[in-house]
């Protein structure tokens, strides 16, 4: 179950609660119907927040059929959806990398979808338009069965158009 935490306050902007995994990967999988060719989506979160879990998701609403898994090591994973998808896992990157030095113009500002984690490295170097996701854990974590997670998305056009019922469960439009 998907649930809209508080009301939308500001166009493209949306906050939710996880009650699992699952329950992230679906709130993404909904939210990947309003990315658009060169959307950047920047995901902030600590590790094991579930940042990856958010990627599946939005592969998975947009139409990737390979398997995702983290670019920890790798830097970068590209798939293909309805759109080309490059994920990112700056965690390794200094602050403040130079993303021209990375050689990321041609993914961040091609016609692609590209998720960021650890965006914060790339310091100033972030585009301003971004779509910016985080993802926290909840206090208290040591609770067995505990595992809740806060989901606030900013500035996804549209996505404060999802309808949402009296109970609170988000639907696909
Ligand atoms: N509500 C939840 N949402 C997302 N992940 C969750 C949730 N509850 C537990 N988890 C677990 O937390 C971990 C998140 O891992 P991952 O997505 O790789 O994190 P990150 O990419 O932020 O480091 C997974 O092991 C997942 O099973
Ligand atoms: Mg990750």
């Amino acid at each position: 179950m998907i649930k809209i935490d508080k009301a939308v306050s500001s166009p493209g902007k949306i906050e939710s609660m996880s009650l699992s995994q699952d329950d992230t990967f679906r709130f993404a999988d909904i939210l990947a119907q309003f990315l658009y060719p060169g959307v950047i989506v920047a995901l902030f979160g600590r590790l094991g927040s579930g940042k990856t879990a958010l990627v599946k998701g939005f592969c998975h609403g947009l139409g990737v059929q390979e398997e995702v898994t983290s670019p920890s090591y790798t830097i970068m994973n590209i798939y293909k959806g309805r759109l080309p998808v490059y994920h990112f896992d700056f965690y390794r990157l200094y602050q403040n990398t130079d993303w021209n030095e990375l050689g990321l113009d041609e993914y961040l500002f091609g016609e692609g979808v590209s998720f960021i984690e650890w965006p914060d490295r790339l310091g100033n170097w972030l585009p301003g338009e971004s779509v910016e996701i985080t993802i926290q854990r909840l206090r208290p974590y040591t609770e067995a069965n505990v595992d809740h997670r806060k989901i606030m998305v900013k500035n996804l056009k549209g996505a404060d158009l999802l309808q949402h019922s009296d109970n609170g469960i988000i639907a696909k439009i």
